[in-house]
């Protein structure tokens, strides 16, 4: 076999799972299309994370589901399959434009009844989300200075039980620099943060593939918040 370049290799081998596990859709191909022509960065998560996404919120029979950051609704499609019926599921995403992306993404995969998109900045909305919730299952996925004061509010819209998912942990390794830029200062404060709360118990995974080398923190909340 071609020996590939490290960045080469992740991508190929992402393909690889993706081809066996992770069968993909025309609502998910057409939302990474257009999301791509109306010129969105292609930050969205890979396919074979969608779909952990999905099988996190099937696994946990997810009911309510909050997703702070949406993008053009890649995973928000993927996290919203993984709803139980009747479910609904909270996206919040600042930027307008990238939300009449979503919007239309979201719609054409059949999911508008039980998704709800909410423009705005998280730090205004999610104090107002407290009768929404319970979140049996939340995903971090937005602005990274802003990770961890989203990591507190996901915490208090939880219950005993839930499961907070924080994307980008990682960044190629400058999560390891006390004097990296405000991306890496606010993954620094949600991992200082999640240390020191007695309410969850969490880990994180170094992820390799198609998007590079970040990584993915996954925590339980263990107590009543
Ligand atoms: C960036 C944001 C993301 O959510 C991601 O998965 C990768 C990169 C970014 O802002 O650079
Ligand atoms: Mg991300």
């Amino acid at each position: 076999m071609k020996r590939l370049e490290t960045d080469e290799l992740w991508s190929a081998v992402d393909d690889y799972i993706s081809d066996c596990l992770v069968a993909s859709d025309a609502a998910l191909d057409a939302a990474l299309k257009a999301s791509e022509a109306a010129g969105l960065p292609a930050i969205n998560v890979a396919p074979n994370q969608g779909k952990l996404l999905m099988l996190l919120a099937r696994a946990t029979a997810a009911r309510r589901i909050l997703e702070i950051g949406t993008l053009g609704g890649y995973s928000t499609i993927w996290l919203a399959r993984g709803l139980a019926p009747e479910g609904r599921l909270i996206t919040i995403e600042a930027n307008p434009d990238y939300a009449a992306v979503a919007r239309v993404n979201i719609a054409r995969a059949g999911l508008g009844g039980q998704v709800e998109l909410l423009v705005g900045r998280a730090q205004d909305l999610l104090p107002g989300l407290a009768a929404e919730g319970p979140f049996d299952l939340v995903f971090i996925d937005a602005d990274k200075p802003g990770t961890p004061g989203y990591f507190q509010w996901a915490v208090k819209l939880s219950r005993r039980g839930s499961l907070i998912v924080v994307d980008n942990v990682v960044r190629e390794g400058a999560v390891l620099d006390p004097d990296g830029d405000a991306n890496v200062q606010g993954m620094r404060r949600f991992f200082e943060l999640a240390a020191a709360d007695p309410r969850v118990s969490g880990t994180a995974l170094q992820t390799v593939g198609a998007k590079g080398h970040d990584g993915l923190a996954i925590l339980l909340v263990t107590t009543e918040p």
